[in-house]
């Protein structure tokens, strides 16, 4: 067990903040840390105590319903909390940098030099009136000093690395003459042109087809290989998850309540919610049978959560103590789960 973990298990309720899960042995440089995240407005935390950290290399997904603060998380991770919300608690340290320390200009530049973004709507992401191998070439000139001419003839090649055919045409092209797909191609074109050393990707691929999803996953996997990139990837889908994560933080109602290595999440989940994930996926698998199992009930809005444990009302194991909020905890080696119970589930 880490320092960390026993500070954490001897932790009493007066506890501030939840320390940042780490694997027992930490081996590559670490890029990102988030430390104690609190998001919200006067009237209501939309993020609370959020703790994770990712490093070189690795890929960190996000996963929860609709609502859980995952976005949010990450827009704040970039530096920037959307107005009118607030970052009310917490630290966010970029490559040892403190990003609270440093004026706009210097978060700019970072921003486009070391960090990227990838939404999911892509299309409207775009400039629709530039030609897309314009705006990659317009990066490569702002963040690395690019001429024009230089930019252009790179703009190409990004282009070819996504695997985008024929791209000396393609680079001609305005948005709305390229596929959903082939826009979410460009637009990690453009997040790599820097050779970012964080890539955030909110729901990147949830709108693309089945095909071509895998072929960007396997995309980003190969890219993220060949530049050791930290990658935070936030999506619905735990097949996703299965095939891109090496760690993963579970978010409910704006909180972290389970974080683990992929495997140990996937063999062996210890917060009742993470529970109710996995088996909504195992049963949508096997829908034919006619068993669509779901999670009862609905997130409760950031203003209206229940008494303790926030997922109290939906949840099939409450008991009696529930009514105390439960603390993120390890449960066994880089596990986490936010459970009275956790580690008791099989
Ligand atoms: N700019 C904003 N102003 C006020 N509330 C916001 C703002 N952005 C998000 N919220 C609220 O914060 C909470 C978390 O939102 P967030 O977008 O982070 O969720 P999410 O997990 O990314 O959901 P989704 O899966 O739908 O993208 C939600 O209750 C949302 O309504
Ligand atoms: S603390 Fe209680 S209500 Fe919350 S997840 Fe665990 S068993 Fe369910
Ligand atoms: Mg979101």
């Amino acid at each position: 067990m880490t320092t960390l973990e026993v500070e954490a298990l001897s932790a009493g309720p007066n506890r501030q903040r939840t320390p940042v899960p780490r694997p027992p042995t930490p081996q590559a440089e670490t890029v990102l840390t988030v430390d104690g995240l609190t998001v919200g407005t006067a009237r209501a935390d939309l993020v609370i105590d959020v703790s994770i950290e990712v490093r070189a290399g690795e890929t960190l997904c996000l996963v929860g319903e609709s609502g859980c603060g995952k976005s949010l998380t990450c827009l704040a991770a970039m530096g920037l909390t959307p107005e009118p919300l607030t970052r009310k608690a917490g630290q966010i340290s970029f490559l040892g940098d403190d990003l609270s320390r440093l004026n706009e200009n210097q978060l700019a530049d970072i921003r486009g030099r070391d960090m990227a973004m990838i939404f999911q709507d892509a299309m409207a992401a775009l400039n629709p009136v530039r030609r897309v191998g314009m705006q990659i070439a317009e990066v490569l000139v702002v963040h690395r000093g690019l001429t024009w001419r230089q930019a252009e003839k790179q703009a190409i090649d990004l282009l070819a690395s996504v695997e985008i055919a024929d791209p000396q045409s393609r680079a001609k092209a305005y948005p709305h003459q390229l596929s959903g797909g082939m826009c979410q191609r460009v637009m990690i074109a453009m997040a790599l042109a820097c050779r970012p050393k964080l890539l955030i990707a909110d729901e990147a691929t949830t709108a693309l087809d089945v095909t071509t999803q895998a072929q960007i996953l396997k995309l980003m996997r190969e890219l993220q290989a060949e530049t050791g990139a930290a990658m935070i990837f936030v999506t619905h889908d735990l097949g996703v998850v299965a095939e891109i994560a090496d760690r993963v933080a579970v978010m409910y109602s704006g909180r972290v309540v389970e974080n683990a290595v992929v495997d140990d999440l996937f063999e062996g989940p210890q917060h009742p919610y993470t529970r109710g994930l996995m088996a909504c996926r195992l049963h949508a698998a096997s829908e034919s049978h006619g068993r669509i199992a779901a999670i009862e009930g609905t997130v409760p809005s950031p203003a209206r959560r229940p008494e303790g444990c926030s997922f109290r009302l939906r949840c099939p194991h409450a008991a009696e103590q529930c009514i105390e909020p439960p603390a993120l905890r390890p449960v066994r080696g880089g596990h986490w789960a936010a459970c009275h119970f956790a580690g008791d589930f099989a």
